[in-house]
């Protein structure tokens, strides 16, 4: 059975599609099978990233177009969602995935959002150990990310040793239907090396 990773958030516009695409990504081109399924089908989604492109490398689903069979053979799927979600939302999607991810800025607004949302996880039985936290768009110049982290470690909260570091390259890749490895950018390189070494700490 594949390794089900589902990716929520408290706040909107945290970077969980960004992270969903370049995840599902990164295992691919490690040779993993992996398919994200979008369960939010607003724009901006990862459904809408994928037409707007040439095609990623990996299938985009809609949850409607989701054959169970098929998942069974996979390595990996990534679940993509609305975000802001209720608490019973939150509640099953605990339940039917391996990991959730959690990606949060650095900013102490996000981090409280993000400390609420991990301490309700926490609440939920056997859900703490299958959370972690992701720092993203974090400043690439400075120490914002270990001094969250560390705060973050100190109540308790899974945090991932890797940052996902703020680069244009993201918003480039969004905008051309493509993975930040495949857009003309001087820190493209940078912002795929986060992410492959992110996909390592999952699978
Ligand atoms: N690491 C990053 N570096 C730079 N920009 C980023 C990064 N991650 C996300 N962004 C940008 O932040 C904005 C929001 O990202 P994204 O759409 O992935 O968030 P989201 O959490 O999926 O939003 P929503 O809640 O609306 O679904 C986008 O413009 C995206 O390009
Ligand atoms: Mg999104």
């Amino acid at each position: 059975m594949p390794r089900i990773i589902a990716i929520t958030s408290e706040k909107g516009g945290v970077g969980k599609s960004t992270l969903a695409v370049h995840l599902a990504g990164a295992l691919s081109e490690r040779g993993l099978e992996t398919v994200l399924i979008d369960e939010d089908g607003r724009v901006g989604s990862s459904l809408r990233w994928s037409q707007r492109g040439p095609g990623l490398p990996f299938a985009v689903l809609d949850p409607d177009d989701v054959k169970p069979k098929r998942l069974a053979r996979l390595d990996a799927v990534i679940i993509d969602t609305e975000g802001r979600p209720r608490r019973r939302d939150l509640r099953e999607l605990a339940g039917r995935a391996d990991l959730i991810l959690v990606p949060s800025g650095v900013s102490p607004l996000e981090l409280d959002a993000t400390q609420e949302l991990m301490g309700f996880l926490g609440s939920e039985p056997g859900a703490a150990r299958r959370s972690m936290a992701v720092l993203t768009r974090v400043p690439p110049v400075g120490h914002a990310a270990d001094t969250a982290r560390e705060d973050l470690r100190e109540l308790g909260i899974r945090v991932a040793n890797t940052a996902v570091r703020q680069y244009a390259a993201y918003q480039k890749a969004a905008e051309q239907g493509v993975l930040c490895r495949d857009v003309r950018d001087e820190r493209a390189a940078a912002a795929w090396a986060d992410l492959l070494a992110l996909s390592r700490e999952v699978i």
